[in-house]
Order: C-alpha cells, then structure tokens, then sequence
C-alpha cells in the first residue's frame, strides 16, 4: 500500500506514521528527515537546502522532486511506502502521480495553538531521529531518548518565527491539496487531538 502523511507541521505525521511502518512493514519515507540528514553531512544538498529548513520555507520542487523519486526507486518500497510529508505544493502532487500510484492519504488535522504547543515543546533525537515532547510525550529521562539513549535537540525550525513562516506556508501551498486528493477519494481525515495511541488506533482503522 501507498499512503502520503499529509497534515500541518506538527500535526503528528512522524509520530504516527514512525509506528504505522512497523506494523505495515514498509518504509517510512520523510522529506524532512533526508533533508536533516543531508544537512547533517554537509553534503551538496544539505549546504544548499540549510538555510531554507531553518526559516521554514520549502526546499525548490525540483530538488525535492527528484529526492522523492530517487528514494521511490529503492527496492525496499517496492511492496508500499509512507510518504510523510511530500507532496506539500500541486506541482509535487502532479509529479508525484507520474511516478507513482497513491492508495490512501492519511490527513490529520490539528487546531494551530496546539500546533505551537507541540512544536515549541518537541524534542529530538540526535541519533535516530525519535521524536518526543517535554510535557506529552516525555522521554523517561529528560533530554535522552528512550530507544538509543541519543541526545535530544530542539530543532532551529522550532523556534516560534520558524513555526509561524511554516504554517504559513502549509496553509498557502499545501493545504490545497486536500482538495485535490479529496477529488480523486483519496483522503482520509483523522482529528490529531487526542492522545497518540487513539490517534493511531483510528489510523490502522482506516487503513484496514
Ligand atoms: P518536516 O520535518 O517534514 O517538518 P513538518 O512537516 O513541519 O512536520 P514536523 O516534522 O514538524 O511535524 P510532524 O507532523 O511530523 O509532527 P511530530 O510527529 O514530530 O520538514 C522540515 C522542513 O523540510 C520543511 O519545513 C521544509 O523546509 C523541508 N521540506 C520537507 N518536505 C518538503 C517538501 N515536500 N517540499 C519542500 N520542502 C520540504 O509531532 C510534533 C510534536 O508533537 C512532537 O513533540 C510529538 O512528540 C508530539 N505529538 C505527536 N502526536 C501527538 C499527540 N497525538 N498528542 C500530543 N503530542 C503529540
């Protein structure tokens, strides 16, 4: 199965789909987290695209594009992926549907002042990637992750002037595309409110 996380940043979409790959058994596939990692090794990429993240603008469609396609060209999503958080604009989508079908799109949706909550309190791993939260998701001891004992971080692009640029953002270049996905029956809203193993439990449910 082919499934696109699509919701606002913060919205829960690593969360949610990091569990969903375990229990599918297919990859999860995030932009965010390539791009971290190509900055992290100052590669190319990473050097170009730096400045970009951290202001919370979009990295240019043709640079994300051909990320995605590359990632998409491994064998291990050969049996389905999670694509979480790619498309974000109508000409990632458009691409997108050249390259790939998509079964379901998984949208979750969450009021913006418990956006800025759950951004403003995140913490992540410097080792895996995991994802936690001061106050919601709290690590069993502060600022080391549960998993691999790595150290936690704030990313720059959670402080609160990257957080409002990115909302922005969402709002004006990716939430359209509910519209279109909602055209071709696609999408399938989820309210990211409740706690995350209810906001789990509805996701399985519908990908059921
Ligand atoms: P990316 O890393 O994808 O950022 P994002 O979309 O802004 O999403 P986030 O990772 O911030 O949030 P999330 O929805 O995954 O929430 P999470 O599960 O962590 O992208 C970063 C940047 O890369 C972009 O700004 C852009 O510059 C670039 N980029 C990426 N893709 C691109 C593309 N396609 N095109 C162009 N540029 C692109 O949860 C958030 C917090 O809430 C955590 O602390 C978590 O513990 C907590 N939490 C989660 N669920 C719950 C719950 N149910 N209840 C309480 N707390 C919860």
């Amino acid at each position: 199965m082919n499934i696109i996380f699509l919701g606002p940043p913060g919205s829960g979409k690593g969360t949610i789909a990091s569990k969903i790959t375990k229990e599918l058994k297919i990859p999860h596939i995030s932009t965010g987290d390539l791009f971290r990692a190509a900055i992290k090794e100052e590669n190319d990429l990473g050097l170009k695209i730096k400045s970009i993240i951290e202001a919370g603008q979009l990295v240019p469609d043709e640079v994300t594009i051909e990320v995605v396609k590359r990632r998409l060209d491994d064998e291990d999503t050969k049996e389905g992926y999670i694509l979480d958080g790619f498309p974000r604009t109508p000409a990632q989508a458009e691409a997108l549907s050249k390259f790939s079908n998509i079964d379901k799109v998984i949208d979750l949706n969450l009021e913006d002042s418990e956006i800025i909550k759950r951004l403003s309190g995140r913490r992540v791993c410097r080792s895996c990637g995991n994802s936690f939260h001061i106050d919601f998701v709290p690590p069993k001891q502060a600022d080391v992750c549960d998993d691999c004992g790595g150290e936690l971080y704030t990313r720059k692009d959670d402080q609160i002037d990257s957080i409002k640029t990115r909302l922005e953002v969402y709002y004006k270049q990716t939430e359209p595309l509910k519209k279109h996905y909602a055209q071709l029956g696609l999408l399938c809203p989820v309210d990211s409110t409740p706690a995350p193993n209810l906001v789990l439990a509805n996701v399985i449910e519908i990908l059921k």
